[in-house]
């Protein structure tokens, strides 16, 4: 009992720390408007090496938590953690696409370590590009790219960038985006109006692949946006520009 008592005491002096770092780093509004939900909890400690790490030689697993982060952005606070996606979720996400991979570019928009880079690379996309603003999930990210000895591998440009999704210029080539509940409401605004104005100065055909689309509202009221069907948890989205040069597999 003594045991219990000492160990629950360790955890609330531990608690009391993180809350006194958070107060101290984001300030009491921010505290109170994000809820106390927000708070790391006991199991996000990262977790035992995944099979897909283990394979692979890299490190994409855990949950990281963005208070652990130094991150020089206005839209911080709209991050959401670090957390991969399962390797079968995106490998069947990508393949439910009506697309040749060859005539897209993949990209992830809050990419994290990477790991939907190295499996979108097991497709010809003529590139494969992260969008991550936290410098450190980058520099892990670029390592995991140099490590990766998948032999499926069948696109060899692969780049993570350190950048704000917000700020991010899109390529001006067809795309595949990939959107893992990156950020809130005000970020994924952005996002999706300087896809639209992108897309009127260079049209061209977008598949969205949104996975846990806590705010697929914006997308579906986007005026720009299809949702098509989609045989996955998550939802696809389609902007097909007339003209622009696209074809079915
Ligand atoms: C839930 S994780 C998804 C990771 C990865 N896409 C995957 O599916 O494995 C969300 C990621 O978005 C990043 N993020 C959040 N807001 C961002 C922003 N404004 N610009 C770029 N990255 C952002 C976070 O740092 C985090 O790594």
């Amino acid at each position: 009992m003594l045991e219990g008592i000492r160990k629950r005491g360790t955890q609330t002096r531990a608690l009391t720390l993180v809350v006194w770092h958070k107060l101290r780093q984001d300030g009491v509004r921010s505290l109170l408007r994000r809820g106390i939900g927000k708070l790391p909890r006991w199991h996000d400690r990262d977790r035992t090496q995944s099979s897909f790490d283990q394979e692979f030689g890299t490190d994409t697993d855990g949950v990281v938590p963005l208070w652990k982060l130094q991150i020089e952005s206005p839209h911080r606070e709209q991050g959401v953690r670090y957390q991969a996606s399962a390797p079968d979720f995106i490998r069947a996400a990508i393949e439910s696409l009506p697309i040749a991979p060859a005539d897209f570019v993949y990209v992830d928009i809050g990419s994290g370590k990477g790991r939907t880079l190295l499996v979108a690379s097991e497709y010809p996309f003529r590139r494969v590009i992260g969008v991550e603003f936290s410098s450190e999930l980058n520099a892990i990210a670029t390592e995991n790219i140099r490590r990766y000895r998948g032999v499926r591998r069948r696109c060899a440009d692969v780049s993570s960038v350190c950048a704000d999704a917000a700020t991010w210029e899109f390529p001006t080539e067809n795309t595949v985006l990939f959107l893992y509940n990156p950020f809130g409401e005000r970020v994924l605004r952005r996002v999706l109006g300087n896809l639209r104005t992108s897309l009127a100065r260079h049209p061209r055909d977008v598949y969205i692949i949104y996975s846990h689309p806590i705010l697929a509202h914006l997308l579906d009221d986007s005026g720009f946006l299809q949702r098509i069907d989609a045989p996955i948890e998550g939802a696809i989205y389609r902007h097909a520009s007339q003209g622009a040069n696209s074809r079915s597999s």
